[in-house]
């Protein structure tokens, strides 16, 4: 018997604490999730691609098994996230030989969010309706200079425009009315994206579409700047949404004194790799005091913030492991998430549940 504090009842005041799983993560971390969490977001399963890979075929199969598991903890899911420019099959884009026209586009949507609300309403309380539709400059961007200021220049954007957004909100709004609608990006806290996002997002609201809130992913691949993070927080608030952190987690370049995600060849990709091959326990310990900062930010919002939700639950499963490095390189181990290899809290876990006493 484990006598520690739960996270998620020490956060009971403050919002909810959640984790994105797949169905491996339902055994291997079955008993962090049950004492800790209070909340579930499908990793990949509720994604275009796993719940409607070919036109009208239906696959929930997977998400099922998180929406059952979730069930049995008493809880409901964030789902995540049906319009996207990712894993999304190459079908909605084409209609036969020729690129889809935009009304058929938005009948795809609508047929596709009717599916998928009429299965999971029950499960779920929040949706992330659309996700990283703005420009992104920074990274591995295709947009180029001559792309929309705001909008990413997705296969959507360049068969809609930026319509397809108000869409797929209009249609989640009429097939899910009760839960509530969010719209979820990255970098969130660059003075540039943000500025963009909120156009996204005031663009939305002067058309009169329905948006509840706004996820903010906090992936870090570069230390936190804390007073930015204030800055967000209260410029999303002040659109008059809720806030949700969506996909937290923290890279060991977060900890390699880069300022921003460096690439292979990139300069200081070589040195950020030699140090995250073999970890010191400084650097280790750098990752759990942002924890620590981070959830001393979040917990000073919160009256606006109603969730925290890691991209993950222990170090053994996390995407980062493998991300951004070439595909034949064996993968590098982050140690991201709150809770270790070994699936003991690290030392912020304590320090958080604390810090709410
Ligand atoms: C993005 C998406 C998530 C997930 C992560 C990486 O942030 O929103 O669904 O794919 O990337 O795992």
């Amino acid at each position: 018997m484990n006598p520690m504090r739960s996270l998620a009842k020490a956060y009971e005041s403050c919002f909810k604490i959640g984790a994105a799983v797949s169905p491996p993560d339902l055994t291997i971390h079955r008993d962090i999730l049950l004492q800790h969490f209070n909340s579930l977001t499908c990793e990949n399963q509720m994604k275009y691609e796993l719940t409607e890979p070919e036109e009208g075929v239906f696959t929930f199969g997977d998400a099922d098994l998180i929406v059952d598991f979730a069930k049995k903890m008493g809880i409901k899911l964030r789902a995540h996230a049906p319009v996207w420019h990712n894993q999304t099959g190459a079908w909605m884009y084409r209609d036969g030989d020729r690129p889809a026209p935009k009304e058929l586009i938005y009948e795809r949507i609508d047929a596709h969010t009717k599916a998928i609300a009429e299965h999971f309403n029950d499960a779920v309380y929040c949706w992330d309706v659309v996700n990283e539709a703005t420009r992104d400059d920074r990274i591995g961007s295709k947009d180029g200079e001559d792309g929309d200021p705001v909008y990413r220049t997705s296969e959507y954007f360049k068969l809609c425009g930026a319509e397809f957004i108000e869409k797929a909100f209009r249609a989640m709004d009429k097939y899910s009315p009760n839960a509530q609608l969010f719209y979820n990006d990255y970098n969130e806290c660059d003075p540039a994206k943000r500025e963009r996002t909120v156009a996204l997002i005031r663009n939305l609201q002067e058309k009169g579409c329905r948006i509840d809130g706004f996820g903010m992913q906090q992936h870090y691949f570069s230390a936190p700047d804390y007073d930015e993070l204030k800055r967000s927080i209260e410029i999303y608030a002040g659109l008059g949404l809720r806030i949700h952190i969506t996909e937290l987690d923290i890279s060991m370049m977060a900890v390699s004194n880069l300022s921003h995600r460096v690439k292979p060849g990139e300069p200081g990709f070589a040195e950020y790799l030699r140090e995250a091959m073999n970890p010191t326990p400084e650097k280790l310990a750098q990752i759990s005091d942002m924890y620590e900062k981070l959830f001393a930010v979040y917990r000073s919002y919160r009256d606006v913030i109603d969730c925290v939700t890691t991209w993950g639950v222990a170090d053994d499963i996390t995407w980062l492991d493998t991300f951004g490095i070439h595909p034949d390189m064996p993968k590098v181990k982050q140690h991201p998430l709150l809770f270790d290899e070994q699936h003991q809290p690290k030392p912020c876990v304590y320090q958080m549940i604390d810090a709410v006493k």
